[in-house]
């Protein structure tokens, strides 16, 4: 906002310097003179709204009092929306600030304050509205233009300031309809130029502007300016069709859809012309007025064509239906059956509708295979595959539906087999093929097991199929394959699978829970799982390497027998077993046995008996010699001597019982074993002292140790019938 000067600049600085000395002397003065500034306000002339474009002058008035003669020199100034936009020196009561022809951009809130000495007083805010917008300005850069081409417009408001939103609308001159629209705000300038492209169909185009401001709280709207006319020239003219032949036409003619254009003078390049026909592109051209299609007129020619034609802008198309007679039906084949058996025989007939005279061919995939209307043969599986036929009439060919023929080969019965290098372990998977050399696919395989379905499976080709399965014994399978020849299904023979089975339990007994009777028979048992033959079995004593005893046999039993075992035997045993299947495995091992070596009773008794006559023999002995030596000095009685008859008769007992002992222990084993079998195996070192005091026990009371000598005997028969039949089976 510059403040408008009604007087020569030079002229102003030259008043100001005055004013400032006379200033300076005014104030020396007021200090005698008192004064106040009573009231200030503004006037607006000729009103505060005023039309845009009229003069305008703000006057800002001032009441002072003071008692000198001489009015006192104050300044004045006046702001616009808080900017001050003019001040003066005065000594008027009113000053003027003038604003020539007022615009948009003078609307604003104004006040004016005056300064005098060390006082100042401000008036209220007064509110000044500039009311309407003059036309705006619309420049073109041609009159004259061609299809494609652009038309630049400049709308201007040269005498408002920016921000100016312009509006311009593309208008056609015969219909009088708005084609474009655009609107944009200029933020810097008060003129907006914008290019407008030039559409086909655009024959006489103008333009319309409008200008709008916003201004703070009021909108301004210019009335529209018009442009001059703009006369619009074809690059082209719309396409035009031209069908050959005229009239109706029939299938078998030759068809030729034609598209033409006119280009003028002025065009810079041909057009391309393109010829569709429901979005697929029959003909081009891009060098020429025209495009040509040409084609044997079919029924499946018919439809709609469009020709289009297209520069970089602009596009015209015109489209066409075109309506072909149809000369004769599509023919029709049929066939006696689609899935026949090898060897059966197969027939196609072609038919057209209304059956007109014609030329027939049949076809299998795209290969002529007879020119006949009518074909039977007698199939082999290479006769599968779609069959058409075509019929001629004149010059126009057409093919006929698809039909799908499967003559199906006879399965060969299948082979089973499976990986004989490998043995079968039990838990591990066997894969079992199955295959049918000859027959056509689809063929389903069926596996069975002991005649039961376990798998089915199904392959397009002639290749094996493979079923697998976790088999925990000896096995047989057998595999069923059909297809979709009549004949019934086919059976393989039967394949036997052998399951080698692992051993994995290993046990080791003993007869008699480990006593054995020194000089008596030892046998030791390994025993395994129902594994499969041969087995290997492995003796060992406890603390030793190497096995005392080995052998493979084809049984889930060994045995080592020792006869007349001795103190020698006595300790802890164990067994091995392994097979083929264990290979890999950790060789199984059986419980750990004790077993103790003691001495017959009988054995004991007789040196017992030993023992006692040496001392019997000893007292008499010894008493014969104290009596002659009593009877040389004194008579002494002879009752004196008695107690040893007693003695003699339970010895003679002992003795009678011992027969009995040694004809059990011809069964085997005697009554020592069942008393002893409670006793704890580790005191084996103790036994045989313990055994002697022991047995002077059983000489006292026989009879409760019989009964437990009979028992002992049942116990050990029933274990050795046990034991037999197994030895018998040993090698
Ligand atoms: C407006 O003021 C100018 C001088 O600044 C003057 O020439 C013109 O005649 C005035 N217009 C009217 C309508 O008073
Ligand atoms: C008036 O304003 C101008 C520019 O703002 C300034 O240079 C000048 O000193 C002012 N005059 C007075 C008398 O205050
Ligand atoms: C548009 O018109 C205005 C006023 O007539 C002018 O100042 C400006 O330079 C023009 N702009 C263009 C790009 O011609
Ligand atoms: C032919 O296609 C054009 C373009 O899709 C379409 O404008 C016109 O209406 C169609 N004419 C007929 C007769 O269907
Ligand atoms: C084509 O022409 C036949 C007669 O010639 C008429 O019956 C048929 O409706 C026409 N088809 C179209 C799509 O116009
Ligand atoms: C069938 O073909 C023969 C020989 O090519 C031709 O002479 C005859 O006119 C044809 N018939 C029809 C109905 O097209
Ligand atoms: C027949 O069709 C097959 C594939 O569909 C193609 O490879 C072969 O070239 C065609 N033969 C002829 C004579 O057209
Ligand atoms: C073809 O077969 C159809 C039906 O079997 C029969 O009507 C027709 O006469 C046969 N045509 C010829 C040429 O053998
Ligand atoms: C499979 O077919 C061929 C030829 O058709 C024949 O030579 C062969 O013996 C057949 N094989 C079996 C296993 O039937
Ligand atoms: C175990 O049986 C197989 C076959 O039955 C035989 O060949 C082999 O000699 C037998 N082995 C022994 C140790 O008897």
């Amino acid at each position: 906002m510059q403040p408008v000067w009604p007087r020569g600049d030079k002229m102003w600085l030259w008043l100001g310097v005055l004013l400032t000395l006379s200033l300076c002397a005014s104030v020396e003065g007021q200090q005698e003179n008192p004064f106040t500034i009573n009231s200030i306000r503004m006037e607006s002339l000729p009103a505060w709204t005023v039309p845009n474009g009229q003069n305008l002058t703000l006057q800002c008035i001032v009441d002072i009092s003071t008692t000198s003669e001489v009015r006192p020199q104050h300044l004045v100034r006046f702001y616009k929306d808080d900017i001050m936009i003019y001040n003066t020196s005065s000594a008027k009561d009113t000053e003027s600030f003038f604003i020539p022809q007022a615009r948009m951009y003078h609307s604003g809130k104004y006040k004016c304050t005056v300064t005098l000495s060390n006082k100042e007083k401000t008036t209220k805010e007064y509110g000044v509205l500039v009311k309407g917008l003059p036309s705006p300005k619309v420049m073109l850069d041609k009159k004259e233009v061609v299809e494609g081409g652009v038309v630049t417009v400049n709308c201007s408001v040269e005498e408002e300031r920016a921000p100016i939103n312009f509006k311009i609308e593309k208008l056609l001159m015969d219909t009088k309809t708005v084609k474009q629209t655009r609107q944009k705000m200029s933020t810097n300038q008060n003129f907006m130029v914008i290019e407008f492209p030039i559409e086909e169909q655009d024959h006489i185009v103008l333009f319309r502007c409008q200008a709008m401001i916003y201004s703070g709280f009021q909108v301004e709207t210019s009335a529209a300016t018009r442009s001059e006319l703009v006369t619009v020239r074809e690059s082209f003219s719309i396409p035009k069709f031209h069908i050959s032949p005229e009239g109706m036409i029939t299938e078998g003619d030759q068809l030729l859809i034609k598209c033409t254009i006119q280009v003028t003078y002025q065009a810079p390049e041909f057009p391309e012309i393109i010829i569709l026909k429901d979005k697929n592109i029959v003909a081009h051209s891009s060098h020429g007025s025209e495009a040509t299609y040409s084609v044997m007129a079919m029924v499946e020619h018919n439809g709609n064509y469009t020709c289009k034609v297209e520069s970089s802008r602009i596009a015209k198309l015109s489209s066409i239906l075109v309506n072909i007679t149809e000369l004769f039906s599509k023919p029709k084949l049929e066939s006696s059956t689609t899935l026949l058996d090898e060897g059966e025989r197969l027939s196609l007939w072609c038919t057209i509708p209304g059956a007109p005279p014609g030329n027939f061919t049949i076809q299998k995939g795209n290969v002529t295979i007879a020119q006949a209307q009518n074909l039977t043969l007698v199939t082999s599986e290479w006769d599968s595959g779609p069959y058409t036929c075509t019929a001629t009439i004149s010059n126009v060919v057409k093919r006929s539906n698809v039909v799908r023929i499967t003559v199906c080969e006879m399965l060969s019965q299948p082979k089973i087999f499976h990986d004989t290098s490998l043995e079968v372990i039990k838990g591990q998977t066997v894969r079992i093929h199955c295959q049918s050399v000859n027959g056509t696919g689809p063929i389903t395989y069926r596996l069975l097991k002991a005649r039961k379905v376990l798998q089915s499976h199904q392959t397009h080709s002639n290749g094996p199929v493979v079923f697998k399965d976790n088999p925990t014994k000896d096995a047989e399978y057998q595999c069923i394959a059909d297809n979709c020849h009549s004949h019934p299904e086919m059976i393989s023979e039967v394949l036997k699978v052998k399951v080698v089975a692992p051993v994995d339990e290993v046990k080791l007994t003993i007869q008699m829970n480990g006593e054995v009777e020194s000089g008596q028979d030892m046998v030791l048992r390994c025993l395994v799982n129902e594994a499969s033959p041969p087995i290997t079995y492995n003796f060992y004593k406890e603390n030793e390497d190497r096995p005392f005893y080995y052998t493979t046999i084809n049984n889930t039993q060994a045995t080592w027998h020792k006869p007349q075992a001795s103190k020698e035997q006595e300790g802890q045993y164990y067994c091995t077993a392994f097979n083929r299947a264990n290979r890999a495995r950790i060789v199984p091992q059986s419980n750990v046995l004790p077993v103790r070596v003691f001495l017959a009773p009988w054995k004991k008794g007789l040196i017992a008996v030993v023992v006692i006559g040496v001392i019997i023999a000893t007292l008499v002995l010894g008493a014969r010699c104290y009596f002659l030596k009593k009877a040389k000095a004194k008579q002494i009685p002879v009752e004196m001597s008695r107690p040893a008859v007693p003695l003699l008769n339970s010895n003679n007992e002992k003795i009678a019982s011992d027969p009995n002992i040694e004809a059990n222990s011809h069964y085997g084993y005697n009554e020592d074993v069942g008393n002893h079998a409670i006793k704890p195996v580790n005191e084996n070192k103790e036994l045989l002292d313990l055994d002697v005091e022991y047995t002077e026990v059983e000489v006292t009371s026989p009879e409760p140790h019989r009964a437990l000598e009979s028992k002992g005997t049942e116990t050990v028969y029933s274990e050795i019938r046990k034991a037999d039949p197994e030895n018998g089976k040993l090698p």
